[in-house]
């Protein structure tokens, strides 16, 4: 059987996927193709991928499904939650619900548009709910035989939170808490009441958490209640959306004003991150206790936006309460396409195929030849090498900002040694120089290391099989000081544990990185600019070298140096 995955809503990070006989063959966001970043157009460019890499045509696909239900849904509960008073109706509200809805129904939720850009199918067309499918790219991709499922996102069709228990290739469906209580819906708000951008900047309120002090007080926004009842928190919608012209009203008469964008940062913003980011844990921890308690299970798979906040999902690891975690890495509506690729596999009673997820690079890759030829065309003097790893490892040992493109791009939004941004991680200025060359991004948002997995505990209390960047940890105290530019300042980090077999290119690059320098760690950071989305080909990659201060590009078997 061959399914094609799609995430399509006209919200953000629309992706395509490929299966063949329950394997997943290759996966992309748009993004990285159109270069839009978050792009939430139809994502043809994606699907032509997948075809392309499967070497098959869109007639030969047994099933598409949509990682959402059918057009109607959320309308339906827009218009419920308008009548009831839990949204508050304006002229704006009502006229925005009603033109995406108009959208899609007029594409048949993007089936229309398939067939107008691949012609007629004979595949099934499939909608499958937008919390089953992002359950199903946590637990089919876990490896577990039996586990509580957690989803949380901004909101699906209806859902905002929901907990399923997987057993025996099986899901079952435990409970929903609908929107628009929802946990993601309120760290969005903030985001965009603190100057970012909702469904995009969350991780700099996560950044800037730790900077901040206890003493906000949220519950007009959020109550975080407990799991014993049932109701695990209550988010209080009608005070996080103005009803009014003035933007963020009640947040405002509360909180003060709302930050502007690039303005700058002052203690009060520093302690409204903290205050959402404790509120977010808490209910998260909340959600999980009750799904652990409904399942009677250990094992935790977690996916949905709110799944990305690796500062919670470490909380939860070390909290104790569960045996083993699988975080869906493309957690965010990217990942979508995954589970409902896998849908079908559910139909009759059927059993989903159960292979645990160990890496991300599901992405396109670029031969040398292909990568020889930018290099020409851009008349770029470089040389050959043999092994990568090797000069890039001498690089990186002397200080030098290295870009390394290597492989299969990866899924999800975490950059994992093929489209990365490296650097020495012993170099207390690094991030301060990474930042200032390359990233143009904030000073507060720390950078991640990538550690040999064997050797992670000497580094790292907990989180010592992470190989998808989305767990914090607690550096070991008395290496805070080794690799201070990937410590933050609370002491945690983000660690991608690397494995040699998975990826013994990239080990063997954090392996000569520590026999030269006795520390094999290395900061990695997304092969991108501010604002942009990781690059993708090598022109992608070559633009962007030029375009930022890195010293070296270390791009399959070549090395360009400035
Ligand atoms: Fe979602």
């Amino acid at each position: 059987m061959l399914t094609l995955g799609i995430n399509y809503s006209q919200m953000h990070d629309s992706s395509a996927c490929i299966v063949r006989d329950g394997e997943l063959l290759f996966a992309v966001a748009e993004e990285r193709i159109s270069r839009v970043k978050h792009d939430a157009g139809f994502p043809q460019l994606a699907i032509q991928a997948c075809l392309d890499f499967a070497g098959v045509k869109a007639q030969q696909l047994d099933e598409v499904c949509f990682g959402w239900q059918r057009p109607g849904a959320a309308y339906r509960r827009d218009l419920q939650c308008f009548a009831s008073g839990k949204l508050p109706l304006s002229y704006n509200s009502g006229l925005s619900a009603t033109l995406h809805f108009l959208s899609m129904w007029h594409q048949h939720g993007g089936a229309k548009r398939f067939t107008q850009k691949f012609g007629a199918v004979k595949a099934r067309m499939r909608f499958v709910d937008h919390h089953l499918a992002h359950a199903l790219s946590g637990f089919a991709y876990s490896g577990f035989d039996d586990a509580a499922v957690v989803v949380m996102d901004g909101r699906g069709a209806w859902e905002a939170t929901s907990i399923w228990r997987g057993r025996n290739g099986g899901l079952e469906h435990v409970l929903t808490i609908p929107f628009p209580d929802s946990v993601g819906f309120f760290y969005s708000e903030f985001t965009e009441f603190l100057g970012f951008h909702r469904n995009s900047d969350e991780w700099k309120v996560m950044g800037l958490a730790p900077y901040g002090q206890s003493g906000i007080d949220l519950s007009a926004f959020i109550d975080v209640l407990g799991s014993a009842n049932g109701v695990p928190y209550r988010v209080h919608t009608r005070n996080l959306i103005s009803r009014g012209a003035t933007p963020f009203a009640e947040m405002a008469r509360r909180l003060g004003a709302p930050r502007n964008a690039e303005s700058d940062i002052d203690v009060r913003h520093k302690n409204i991150a903290y205050a959402v980011q404790e509120a977010c844990e808490a209910a998260m921890m909340n959600v999980v206790r009750l799904a652990l308690a409904k399942t009677g299970s250990r094992n935790l798979c977690l996916a949905g936006g709110v799944a990305l906040n690796s500062k919670a999902n470490g909380k939860i690891v070390a909290s104790g309460l569960i045996d083993k975690i699988f975080v869906q890495p493309a957690a965010s509506d990217d990942g979508v396409a995954l589970g409902a690729a896998l849908a079908p596999y559910l139909e009759g009673g059927g059993k989903l195929p159960s292979k645990a997820m160990r890496h991300a690079y599901l992405g396109p890759a670029f031969d040398d030849e292909v990568i020889e030829t930018a290099l020409k065309t851009y008349k770029l003097r470089y040389s050959r090498v043999n092994d990568a790893a090797e000069p890039a490892a001498e690089l990186l040992s002397r200080g030098k900002i290295l870009g390394w493109f290597q492989g299969r791009m990866e899924f999800g939004p975490r950059a994992l040694g093929a489209r990365s941004i490296l650097a020495d991680p012993r170099d207390p200025e690094m991030n301060a120089k990474v930042n200032n060359a390359v990233k143009f991004r904030e000073w507060w948002r720390p950078f991640a290391p990538s550690v040999k997995k064997e050797i992670a505990g000497e580094y790292l209390e907990s989180a010592t099989d992470s190989p998808f960047m989305i767990l914090t940890a607690q550096v070991r105290p008395e290496k805070r000081s080794v690799i201070p530019s990937v410590t933050h300042v609370d002491g945690s980090a983000r660690p991608q544990t690397v494995e040699k077999e998975i990826n013994p290119l990239y080990w063997r690059l954090i392996d000569g990185f520590g026999k030269r320098t006795g520390v094999p760690v290395i900061m990695n950071t997304s092969f991108n600019l501010r604002g942009e989305a990781i690059v993708n080909t090598p022109t992608d990659a070559i633009r962007t070298f030029f375009s930022s201060g890195m010293d070296s590009l270390v791009i399959g078997n070549f090395v360009v140096e400035k």
